[in-house]
């Protein structure tokens, strides 16, 4: 489990072990835009304030996901025990 802050929307959930932070933010109220929910498509894609996401999208290219600037919220989790989104 980790903390997701929205910084925008001024709200902080957690995300459980096999929930998406997608699915976490929505219930915290937070508009989410989502399309395929598997990583594909890009639509999820936000921008990470803080934190280290762990990447399970495939639309990012390798540099992307280095650089750890956005995270596709459908998908991935994260590796810090905070993230702190641009939501
Ligand atoms: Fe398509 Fe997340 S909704 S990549």
């Amino acid at each position: 489990a980790f903390t997701v802050v929205a910084q925008r929307s001024g709200i902080e959930v957690q995300v459980s072990v096999g929930q998406r932070i997608s699915e976490a933010l929505r219930e915290a109220g937070v508009e989410i835009e989502m399309s395929c929910e598997a990583g594909v498509c890009g639509t999820c894609y936000t921008r990470v304030l803080e934190g280290e996401p762990d990447h399970k999208d495939s639309f990012q290219t390798n540099a992307e996901l280095a650089a750890n600037e956005g995270i596709a919220i459908c998908c991935s989790g994260s590796k810090s025990p905070r993230l702190v989104l641009d939501v």
